[in-house]
This record gives C-alpha cells, structure tokens and sequence, in this order.
C-alpha cells in the first residue's frame, strides 16, 4: 500500500458506554467466546502460482490471533481476503456470521463499520495533516458534531503517544510514527476486529510493548478481536491467545503460545527462533537461479 492510498472504510460505532446509536445492539449478537470470523477452505492464486492452498481457521470475539510466516507466505493476501479487499477463488469467510466473499460494496459498507485495519505500510493520506487522517473515519461514517471529532482524535493521539503531532503531515513523520498514526486511525472508531498488518516494523522496542499493551488492552477491556500479522516473535508471545503459523499456502501450525513453544515441528521452531538454518526455504521462486543462468 502506498502513502496515498486511501484507507479502507472503518468502524463507525459509538464507544462502549456512549449513547445508544444505530449499532447499539451489535455487542449482544457476539458473547466472548463466540465465532467472530469464520474461514473455511480459502484459495488463491495470481497468475499460475497458488499462493494460498485451502486456508481454514476461526477467531473469537475478544481472541487476539498471531499470523505468523516466511516472507511471501501470504500472510498479508489472507488479511486483504478477510477485509473483502480481494476475492478469494474458492473457500468462505465469514464476519460477523455474514459471508463476505461476494458481497456487493453497498452489503459490505454496514461490515467494514465494524473493523479496522492497520496496513503493513500504515497507508495515510499524504496531503492531509496527522488530525485530519484520524479524523476521516470519523467524518465519512458518523454524523459527529466537530468539536466530539477533535476530542476523539486528540484522546487516540495521546494513546499513541503522539499528541503534539496532530498538525504535521504524514512526511514529516518517521516509518514508526506513521505507523502509530495508522493506528490510531484504525481504532478511531472502536472497532470490534482490528486487523494489523506488521504493526511492530519500524518502532523501538518501547514502542512495541506500548502498541502490545494497546492491542491486548482493547481485547481485555473492550473485547475486541485482534488478528496480528507480525515477525517480532517476543510481541507475539507476549500478546497472542493463539498463533497460527502459514507456510506454503498452508496452515502448518495452530496453537496457543505455550502448545507453539512446545511444539517440535522444525519449521515452526526455525521460525520462532529466527534460525538461518533449517527447512524454510529462502527462495520463493519455482526456478533454480542456476538453471536460469546456464539455460539448464
Ligand atoms: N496483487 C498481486 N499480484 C500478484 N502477486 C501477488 C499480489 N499480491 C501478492 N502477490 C504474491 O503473493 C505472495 C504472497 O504475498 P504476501 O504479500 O501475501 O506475502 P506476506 O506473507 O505478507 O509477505 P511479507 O512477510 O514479506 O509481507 C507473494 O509471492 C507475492 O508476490
Ligand atoms: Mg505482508
């Protein structure tokens, strides 16, 4: 995703304890516990390489779930399947015990209220200040009076950490604050899922115990589902209910921290120990480099 890309349609609920809205009710169809997103069988190809082979897996409301993977797994094509960015070629996945693949834009609107997403490359609005980025979930879906926007942007600033940058535009940030100003965008709305897409790259290690805190203390406190792509393996202990590991378009291993510890399947520990040695491939590609070279 580029700087300029718009970022996709968010939640547009009203804060647990606020006044009661059109989405008031939405809480009591999902118990913690319950079924929040459904994905069964999933394919996908681009051109002629599969990149994903059949991909099931469940996540509940309030369960943070750590997708982790090689580079070029399909971790970041999965989070795009499952926001209805993209169709899959075959398989289901279902939000909020509605199937999305298929749904027609205007179907798929009153859903994309719901979550939030943190992109791999935080995607802000690059002519627009820090406020106004944060504030544009909030204008395009609630009728808000201005001065409650500035107070919302200003409070998920400041839980970023952020707050003396609401006037400055997203170049004159670093990779890590933009990073952070993505987040706090994606909650701007208090979604119920929040995807994210590498939120750790980038940010020092303080910065990423204070982002672990944020995801674990929105599922803590206000039951949302987190789904968390992300290569930092001490956040990832750290934050996840259940860690699920994609290797060649499949789901190799799914588990708790503690069952994924202390698994012994040599993939998952080559990953989860950051080994250059071991059964992950570096090469992606079909061909062998030499016998491209020599014609082979
Ligand atoms: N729009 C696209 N067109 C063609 N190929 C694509 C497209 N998007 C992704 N791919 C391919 O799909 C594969 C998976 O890409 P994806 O971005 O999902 O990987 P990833 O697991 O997120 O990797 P990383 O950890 O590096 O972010 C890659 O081989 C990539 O080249
Ligand atoms: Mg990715």
């Amino acid at each position: 995703m580029s700087e300029q890309q718009p970022p996709p349609a968010s939640t547009a609920s009203p804060s647990p304890g606020s006044e009661p809205g059109p989405g008031a009710d939405r809480d009591a169809a999902f118990q913690k516990g319950d079924v929040i997103i459904r994905v069964r069988n999933i394919k996908k190809s681009y051109g002629d390489r599969e990149i994903l082979h059949g991909i099931s897996f469940d996540v509940r409301k309030g369960e943070t779930v750590i997708i982790m993977g090689g580079s070029g797994h399909g971790k970041s094509t999965m989070l795009r399947l499952m926001i209805g960015a993209e169709l899959p070629d075959s398989g289901t996945i279902e939000l909020f015990g509605k199937e999305i693949t298929g749904l027609a834009e205007q179907e798929m609107y009153p859903l994309k209220k719901r979550f939030g997403v943190l992109f791999q490359h935080g995607a802000l609005f690059a002519s627009m200040t820090v406020g106004e980025n944060i504030a544009l979930p909030l204008r395009e879906h609630t009728d808000l009076d201005e001065k409650i926007i500035s107070i919302i942007v200003k409070l998920k600033l400041e839980l970023v950490g952020l707050r003396d940058f609401e006037d400055l535009v997203p170049s004159q940030l670093s990779g890590g604050m933009r990073k952070r100003v993505g987040l706090a965008r994606s909650i701007a709305l208090d979604p119920e899922i929040i995807f994210y897409d590498e939120p750790g790259a980038g940010l020092d290690p303080v910065m990423l115990a204070v982002i672990d805190e944020l995801i674990t203390g929105l599922s803590d406190k206000l039951g949302v589902a987190s789904i968390v792509v992300t290569h930092e393996m001490q956040s990832a202990f750290r934050i996840a209910d259940r860690m699920l590991l994609m290797h060649g378009g499949n789901i190799l291993a799914e588990g708790t921290p503690e069952e994924i510890r202390a698994s012994d399947d040599p993939v998952l520990q080559q990953f989860i120990n950051g080994k250059a040695e071991g059964p992950i491939p570096l090469r992606l590609s079909s061909r062998d480099f030499a016998e491209d070279l020599l014609g082979g």
